[in-house]
């Protein structure tokens, strides 16, 4: 359910993330320098020690944890999803290398409010199975020309919503898996915080 407020309130974000979240820290450090207004106020991990979830922690974010080991029945976890979503008033999904598939409960409750992150210019390179590194490692073995990464609003399938912003990173040609992956996350850290502030323009 997203709450209806005034045009001049600010938007309430909850990042999803499983690793590292520097695209979480990157979002973080543009709202803050920019004075976006929006605030994050949730990040849910199904991984409790992983990098997003200690610096949501240092930053007096609520940090969640939500797994299949917290709750083991599918139904339940959807549902503790949609709870804590509901409880913070939640306008905008950041998905921030969330590895974890939305429950369609979850995609159906915020239509069009829902961002994710992929390290490929999707369609290429997208799909299940299709994330982090697993990326590069195609896009290498393909001898690639170019790749990228795209924001794009999250559907029922992988990797398939409408496109919001991509940009283009070239495969140079002694480029490792690990080499290109670091250019693209370069990459990421600007495109997600430029798509994050064309959807808080247009909303
Ligand atoms: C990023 O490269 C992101 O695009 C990717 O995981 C990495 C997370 O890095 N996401 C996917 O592959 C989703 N299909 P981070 O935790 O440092 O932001």
């Amino acid at each position: 359910m997203v709450s209806i407020k005034k045009p001049d309130e600010k938007k309430r974000l909850a990042v999803f993330c499983s690793g590292n979240g520097s695209n979480f820290k990157a979002l973080h450090k543009r709202i803050r320098e920019k004075h976006l207004p929006c605030d994050i106020v949730l990040c849910l991990s199904n991984n409790s020690q992983c990098g997003a979830m200690t610096y949501a922690r240092e930053n007096n974010i609520d940090a969640v944890h939500l797994s299949t080991k917290t709750h083991p029945i599918a139904q339940d976890y959807t549902n503790a999803m949609l709870r804590k979503l509901q409880q913070h008033r939640i306008d905008l999904i950041l998905l921030a290398g969330y590895m974890k598939k939305i429950p369609n409960d979850v995609i159906k409750a915020y239509p069009k409010k829902i961002l994710n992150i992929h390290p490929s210019l999707l369609p290429k390179f997208g799909g299940e199975g299709m994330f982090g590194l697993h990326v590069h490692q195609a896009v290498v073995a393909a001898k690639e020309p170019e790749s990228g990464a795209t924001v794009h609003f999250v559907d029922a399938d992988y990797d398939t919503g409408e496109v919001i912003l991509q940009r283009r990173v070239p495969v140079l040609p002694d480029d490792s898996p690990e080499s290109l992956a670091e250019r693209v996350l370069a990459v990421e850290h600007q495109l997600y915080a430029d798509a994050l502030e064309k959807i808080l323009s247009e909303a």
